[in-house]
């Protein structure tokens, strides 16, 4: 069970390791500290750097957030899932919602009797780049806020830790899902920061007060010419929200 230690507090942005080869991810890394942060691997540093760089940058101290959206059918989820954690022993991986209760329900049990480590297993529920009518092209005749809170609800009853999802979805979410569900929110922007491809955007500080438990912030800091000053920047403006008590 997590509970916000001080040092949870201290690390709960993710910084989105976005880059395509190894030496960039190890140019950065060299100056961000692994007690202020964690990171998050995607799938364009996994498919081409793969494993291995998951591993090195694990022995560096940083704990990851495996950003692979598993999504398959539930013996595939569960054994992937179970890789991530024994192979790669990462602190966070997630899960296509839309895969359905069995494979959630897989995916939150891939560990259950195994002595190890136990990652964080999240749910994407919808994609923030699919409009209302992209999910009618695809079936779902709802809108997609109210999707999002269905795909949720949907995780929290498979026993799965939480959700990925947009700033503007958090203080709904957290909302529906009181305690201890987490919430995890990209889109993170100071006032002064180039939004890039984000459309809605919220300040560290808000999203913290909106609910979110952890913030994944990429270009803020992995473009900025001083990373460790950009990170301890968003630190600051989040220092003094309370974190979630559960
Ligand atoms: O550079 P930036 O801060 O926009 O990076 C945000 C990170 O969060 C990227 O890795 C992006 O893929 C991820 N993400 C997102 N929006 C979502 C889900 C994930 O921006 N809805």
């Amino acid at each position: 069970m997590l509970t916000h230690t001080e040092e949870e507090n201290r690390k709960r942005i993710i910084v989105a390791l976005d880059f395509a080869t190894e030496k960039e991810v190890l140019r950065l890394l060299d100056q961000l500290d692994p007690d202020n942060c964690r990171v998050k691997i995607g799938k364009e540093l996994f498919t081409s750097c793969g494993p291995a760089l998951v591993k090195k940058v694990g022995k560096r101290g940083f704990d990851i957030f495996l950003d692979l959206k598993f999504h398959d059918i539930p013996n595939t989820v569960a054994g992937a899932v179970r890789a991530a954690a024994l192979e790669l022993g990462v602190w966070m991986v997630n899960v296509h919602a839309s895969g359905g209760r069995a494979m959630l329900k897989a995916a939150a049990g891939a560990l259950s009797g195994i002595d190890s480590r136990q990652p964080h297993i999240i749910g994407v529920t919808v994609l923030t780049s699919l409009n209302d009518r992209d999910l009618s092209e695809l079936g779902v005749q709802d809108t997609s806020r109210e999707q999002v809170v269905r795909l949720a609800r949907l995780c929290r009853d498979a026993n799965l830790g939480g959700v990925v999802c947009s700033a503007g979805e958090v203080a709904t979410l957290r909302k529906e899902m009181p305690g201890e569900f987490l919430l995890v929110t990209p889109g993170i922007r100071r006032p002064g920061d180039a939004r890039g491809d984000q459309k809605r955007v919220m300040g560290p500080a808000e999203a913290i007060a909106a609910g979110a438990d952890y913030l994944v912030v990429g270009r803020p800091i992995t473009r900025a010419e001083d990373p460790q000053a950009s990170l301890a920047e968003f630190l600051s403006a989040i220092s003094g929200n309370p974190p979630n008590p559960y």
